[in-house]
């Protein structure tokens, strides 16, 4: 058990069930959170829960496509009726199909950008009031690196530098309120549903780009709760990059960086 930062307070991560937002949802609860982990798929995210009451910690979910905003309207309901507020809400449901610019058909451009951006939208709005009313809250959302720099996928490129201003709006529109937003875009993290692709060959070239290497949830997790804590208070419209310096440095090797160009 954490020092109980969290108690009393309702947490709620959307796509809850797998990876870094399962990652969260325990990490939340262990500081002494009710966490609310709503999620489409519903077997994944009982079996956070499960883990999460096992260790002794408060945890629900529902079964919601975060990218309906009838589903969404009525979740936000659901958990307003049961747990009377939401401190925090962490924007983390998220989808990947890598393919180029010609090979992306339509229907994958739309899944894309409304998963990984138009749910953010969705959520927010619905949870926005019930923060308002009690004047405070915070709310966070996930990019990734994607959004700051070309690597794949026309639509998740996009989506993901969205998030990016999608949270400045945002702080903006609810700063009068008390209540931050901010977003971390992480770099290559290594979770269950990821480890085929970092244990490939294109995953260990990716491992060797970054200076600190492939990072794992915990790298991330720490992030969070940081920002959904009195001490960020006086953050908001940030995007927090968390990559292992993978957008700060382009390694040309030992030999580029003591060429003497003959000055
Ligand atoms: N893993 C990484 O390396 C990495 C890097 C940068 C950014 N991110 C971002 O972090 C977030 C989490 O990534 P992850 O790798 O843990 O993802 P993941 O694919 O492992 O898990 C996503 C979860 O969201 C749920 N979900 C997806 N669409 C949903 C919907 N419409 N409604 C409800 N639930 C839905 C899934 O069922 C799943 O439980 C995403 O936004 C992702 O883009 C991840």
């Amino acid at each position: 058990m954490g020092s109980g930062q969290f108690k009393d307070k309702v947490v709620v991560v959307t796509g809850g069930g797998m990876g870094l937002g399962k990652a969260y949802c325990k990490a939340f609860a262990d500081e002494g959170a009710t966490v609310v982990c709503p999620d489409y798929n519903e077997e994944a995210a009982k079996e956070t829960v499960a883990e999460i009451v096992v260790a002794g910690g408060k945890a629900t979910t529902m079964k919601v496509d975060v990218t309906k905003g009838d589903q969404v309207e009525a979740m936000v309901k659901a958990i307003i009726a049961e747990f009377g507020k939401i401190d925090v809400l962490v924007n983390n449901v998220g989808y990947l199909k890598r393919l180029p610019l010609l090979q992306t058909p339509e229907e994958t451009w739309d899944k894309i950008i409304d998963t990984n951006l138009k749910s953010a939208f969705l959520v927010s709005k619905a949870v926005a009031p019930h923060m308002i009313e009690r004047k405070q809250g915070k709310i966070i959302n996930l990019s990734s690196v994607v959004g700051l720099v070309a690597v794949a996928s026309p639509p998740y490129s996009a989506a993901k530098s969205g998030m990016m201003g999608l949270t400045r709006i945002l702080a903006l529109e609810l700063a009068p309120y008390k209540i931050n937003v901010n977003c971390i875009a992480p770099g290559f993290i290594r979770t269950p549903g990821s480890s085929a692709v970092h244990n490939s060959p294109v995953g260990r070239r990716v491992n060797e780009a970054v200076p600190l290497g492939t990072g794992n949830t915990d790298c991330i997790v720490p992030v969070v709760l940081f920002l959904s804590s009195p001490g960020a208070d006086y953050i908001t419209g940030q995007t927090i990059v968390v990559d292992g310096g993978f957008t700060a440095a382009h390694d040309f090797g030992d030999e580029f960086r003591t060429l003497d160009v003959g000055k």
